[in-house]
């Protein structure tokens, strides 16, 4: 089944770059991979929305085969919601996979469950992917309620979403005490938990959709620790913050296989 899943691989630029940044960093990125990169794994990045325009046009022109992926949406299609972006609006950008619940937005914004939830199916509404995001924090982790609290997220994200469009999702597992830290998650903690949000999809939604969602680990992945993560059978993929802003770390953990 693991062979069936190619790899994603996912920049989230957070609040970085402007869009003159964004275009030099995307151009820079496809330079250095090729084919047999995007043959063998997904790429995406995901600038701020102010470069979404740009970066799009950049691939297409160049036809670049990077992905374009967004950090954030709103649920309803449109309305009075100053400030916030439609998910028809990225949809019409060409954006293929929008992170959803990232632990910054549930943190530092209050995005609850509940929104989380409606999000991912306004996001699948207009055939993107959404890559929901879920992890634990540290005290939830010394306290032994990792499990509980990454399978609570799973459920609550995945909440009446048919099992057809759960298949094709993205979960992150992003450790919440791992993400800026320089701490990494041990491949094997990081493996246990995205096996457990694998045999939650199964249990919503069955075993077709648990052996097709995409799990990527998600904290303080760097070039030096990419091919370890992505060796165990349950991560297939990464969505990494800090290293995804240079092209030249992106570019070597997204060819993680080449490493020595
Ligand atoms: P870092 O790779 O900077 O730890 O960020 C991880 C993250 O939050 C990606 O969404």
């Amino acid at each position: 089944m693991a062979e069936a899943r190619k790899p994603l691989i996912s920049g989230n630029w957070k609040m970085h770059h402007n869009h003159f940044e964004a275009l030099q960093t995307v151009q820079k990125l496809s330079y250095l991979l090729d084919s047999e990169d995007h043959d063998a794994v997904d790429v995406s990045v995901h600038p701020p929305f102010t470069d979404l325009r740009t970066v799009q046009t950049a691939i297409e022109t160049d036809r670049m085969e990077i992905i374009l992926g967004a950090q954030h949406c709103h649920w309803e299609e449109k309305g009075a919601f100053t400030g916030e972006v439609a998910p028809p609006m990225l949809a019409k950008l060409n954006v293929a996979y929008v992170i959803v619940g990232h632990s910054e937005r549930r943190e530092l914004f209050g995005e609850t469950d509940d929104q989380v939830n409606r999000k991912v199916k306004a996001v699948l509404a207009q055939a993107m992917t959404p890559i929901l995001c879920v992890g634990e924090t540290l005290e939830e982790r010394e306290a032994g309620r990792t499990e509980d609290k990454v399978a609570g997220q799973v459920r609550a994200g995945l909440a009446g979403v048919s099992a057809e469009a759960v298949a094709g999702m993205v979960v992150a597992y992003e450790p919440i005490w791992a993400i800026g830290t320089g701490r990494t998650a041990s491949a094997a903690d990081a493996q246990a938990v995205c096996a457990l949000v694998r045999s939650t999809v199964g249990e919503l939604a069955g075993a077709e959709a648990a052996g097709a969602v995409r799990a990527q680990y998600g904290g303080s992945v760097k070039p030096a620790n990419a091919a370890e993560l992505m060796a165990e059978a349950d991560i297939d993929g990464a969505l990494v913050g800090g290293a995804s802003l240079d092209p030249e770390d992106f570019a070597a953990i997204v060819r993680y296989r080449r490493a020595s």
